[in-house]
């Protein structure tokens, strides 16, 4: 009986120490953020659950495996100052406090958005009240959080795909020199917090000569700027690896930190006319759109697979210039790719599967550190 007894702790404690996913002790899944700690962070975008701790497997797999997170959605301005002049903190408190239970750096995320505004911001014409919203919104918020976050995407996603200023509401009201006058804001009520500006697809020739201006723009005004996150929002067999590494090397030249801040990779057809991240697009259901519904194919989880260790080796190939790497998810069930650009398909973007069992993919990541046989 007491050896029954001893087997069922065994089993027990083998399940606490691998969040669950059935692998014993001795063969313990690897851990990004240990094997990879000479090199770069790793994190994930976290969501409101798994800040607030409802799924045990969720938290392991995120104490485990991840030494940074990015609040995916509580820190944006709708969420966090829904009316003119009250602010909800409550759910960005908790992530400062997971953060500190866990030991993970926050990236917070993010102060000026054309996306997820609130209401009472996108009725607004006159430039003088969006001139206070700007200054009180970026003030107050980055001030509250200075030494608790270690940084902010200060601007998200101020760039057309040619690499022109995109027409948002901010340009449009105050001016294209409103990206440099929120690192200004931001470096002023936030003097410990690392600063950055963050967009999707600034890989691409045009869109980078865009973002390279824009940030020799902010440098020449005696602004700070500290780092660039390049989004990495891409699709399977299409990683544009030629265009990351120009891109590192283009970035770094500025003196900046170059870091990846939402990396997915698609495995699902784009409807015809999608583009980039915008998540403004959004286009109907149809069974062809959705073609892994029951399982993924072997042959696509392989081709995930090399896609990651191809874009790792470049990550260490440059691991000098790069800071960090964030997934945009913990596991393929969190992932924004399920809905977006049409909603209610089943995508597999991430290391992790559904159930928190480590991937084709994060082996073969994993892999190039350890020299590990792998499948
Ligand atoms: O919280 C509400 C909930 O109350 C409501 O029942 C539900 C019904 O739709 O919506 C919930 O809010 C959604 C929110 O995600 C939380 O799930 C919003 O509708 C939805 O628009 C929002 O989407 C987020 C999107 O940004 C827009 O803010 C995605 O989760 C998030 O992954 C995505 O992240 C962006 C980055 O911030 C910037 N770069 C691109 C990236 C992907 O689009």
């Amino acid at each position: 009986m007491d050896k029954v007894i001893s087997f069922v702790l065994v089993v027990f404690i083998c399940c606490i120490c691998t969040g669950g996913n059935g692998q014993s002790a001795a063969g313990e899944i690897p851990s990004l953020k240990t094997v990879f700690k000479e090199d770069f962070l790793v994190g994930a975008a976290l969501n409101r659950h798994q800040v607030n701790e409802t799924d045990p497997m969720a938290t392991a797999c995120i104490a485990r495996q991840f030494n940074t997170l990015t609040p995916e959605n509580d820190m944006k301005a709708a969420l966090i100052h829904p009316e003119w002049g009250r602010y909800n903190f409550t759910e960005a408190d908790k992530i400062i406090a997971f953060g500190e239970r866990h030991q993970l750096q926050i990236n917070a995320h993010t102060l000026i958005w054309h996306s997820q505004l609130p209401a009472f911001v996108m009725h607004m014409h006159d430039k003088d009240s969006l001139q206070r919203f700007f200054k009180d919104h970026i003030s107050v918020i980055a001030s509250r959080y200075d030494g608790k976050v270690y940084s902010w995407d200060v601007v998200n996603e101020a760039l057309n795909e040619d690499g022109t200023m995109r027409k948002s509401l901010f340009q449009r009201t105050l001016g294209d020199d409103y990206v440099v006058q929120a690192f200004q804001l931001a470096g002023q009520a936030a003097p410990h917090t690392k600063l950055y500006y963050n967009d999707y697809n600034i890989e691409r020739p045009e869109k980078r000569a865009g973002a390279v201006a824009l940030i020799r723009k902010i440098q020449a005004a005696g602004v700070r700027i500290d780092g660039v996150g390049i989004q990495g929002h891409w699709h399977l067999g299409r990683v544009p690896l030629k265009d990351i590494e120009e891109s590192i090397l283009a970035y770094a030249a500025l003196g900046i930190d170059v870091m990846f801040t939402e990396l997915d990779i698609s495995v699902l057809p784009d409807p015809k006319g999608v583009e980039g991240a915008d998540v403004n697009q959004q286009k109907g259901y149809n069974n062809a759109l959705n073609p892994y519904a029951g399982s993924l194919p072997d042959s696509v989880q392989q081709q995930l697979a090399r896609d990651y260790e191809n874009l790792f080796r470049l990550f260490l190939r440059y691991k000098d210039k790069i800071g960090r790497v964030t997934f945009w998810g913990v596991n393929d069930g969190d992932s924004w790719l399920n809905n977006w650009p049409v909603p209610g398909r089943t995508n597999y973007p991430l290391l992790f599967d559904r159930q928190f069992n480590p991937k084709m993919a994060f082996n073969k990541v994993i892999a190039l550190k350890t020299g590990t046989v792998t499948k």
